[in-house]
């Protein structure tokens, strides 16, 4: 059964490209590494929320919004691409970032200022309590709010990663390529949630493992099943069921979220000077550094091919500019 799918505004690059990861492999041994390049979906810098907003803007759109809100951490990608998209159709953006301000705005804080956002700053506050705040005020200006959540991560914005399945399954037939697992770095949930529901509505047969970057495994894996379901149900896929297909690992949390450790320089370090490809400090170097660290372990065997889902986030390597050589 196909989705129902919604209105899309379609200003990603797609599809991205996967490239083979020879060097990377060779240098780990075990099983043959590929890469599916969502850092280059092409919207101010790219990343996986692209995908997402080209269903979030259709929606705004549809509604006759003419203002995007939505929140995040300072280095947040998915405020970078928000702001983005609104300048890319001449609406209004407020992002509300976690904490104060910082002495020094670089990466995607400063892309957020050059792609026209107006930053707001929670400092202890609870998020929901400024966002609150910033929409009176957007609708007091006299202006049509729209409300994205944290991520993107909502039936809506899941979809963008639906339909990144169906066009992987497209790729893989004809690269002949049979993928063991796919791996992604796995926040709020909507990336992993989108893959798992396009799974099985394109019949992808292997697996699928997000890395926790930030929460609990079973806090992760409650709201990417809880996500999957109703995005299921949003696109009109009758029966559908997560089993276990939601798989989650939470052994690299690290330090926690935003504190890049020597896993995670090791894996930046290692997929840079052996393959000339970019990760992120705080999702898909910390990703990779566990799936390096799961080959190391003799987690997976030498003929199983792995895809490594890029899922973006390279702005912020300059805000760790300090940590990373
Ligand atoms: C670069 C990058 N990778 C992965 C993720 C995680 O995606 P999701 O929040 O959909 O789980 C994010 C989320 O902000 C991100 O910016």
């Amino acid at each position: 059964m196909k989705p129902k799918l919604p209105n899309r505004e379609p200003f990603a690059h797609l599809p991205t490209r996967i490239e083979r990861l020879s060097r990377l492999s060779q240098h780990l041994g075990g099983p043959k590494l590929f890469i599916k390049r969502d850092d280059q979906t092409g919207l101010a810098l790219g990343g996986n929320k692209t995908r997402k907003l080209e269903y979030l803007t259709a929606d705004a759109l549809a509604q006759k919004c003419d203002h995007l809100i939505t929140t995040g951490a300072p280095q947040s990608n998915h405020c970078r691409q928000t702001a983005a998209a609104a300048a890319h159709f001449g609406l209004g953006c407020s992002l509300v970032l976690r904490g104060e301000a910082p002495a020094n705005f670089t990466g995607n804080l400063l892309l957020d200022q050059l792609l026209g956002a107006r930053l707001y700053w929670t400092g202890d506050r609870p998020e929901f309590e400024v966002i609150n705040e910033v929409t009176s005020q957007v609708r007091n200006m006299g202006h049509k709010p729209y409300i994205i959540p944290l991520g993107g991560s909502n039936v809506i914005g899941a979809t963008g990663y639906v339909v990144a399945m169906e066009e992987a399954m497209v790729q893989f037939n004809n690269m002949d390529l049979n993928f063991d697992f796919i791996i992604i770095a796995s926040s709020s949930g909507g990336t992993q949630a989108g893959l798992v529901v396009g799974a099985k509505a394109y019949s992808y047969q292997g697996r699928i493992l997000g890395i926790s970057v930030d929460h609990k495994g079973e806090v992760l894996k409650t709201r990417v099943e809880a996500l999957s379901l109703a995005t299921a149900s949003y696109l009109g896929l009758e029966g559908f069921s997560i089993e276990d297909i939601v798989e989650v690992n939470d052994d690299y949390l690290g330090e926690g979220y935003g504190i890049m450790g020597d896993a995670e320089r090791e894996a930046i370090q290692l997929v840079s000077r052996l393959e000339g490809i970019l990760l992120d400090p705080v999702y898909t170097g910390r990703a990779m550094a566990g799936l390096i660290d799961l080959i190391r372990h003799g987690k997976f065997s030498e003929g199983q091919q792995i895809l490594f889902w890029h899922t973006g986030g390279t702005p912020a390597l300059f805000a760790y500019a300090d940590e990373l050589i």
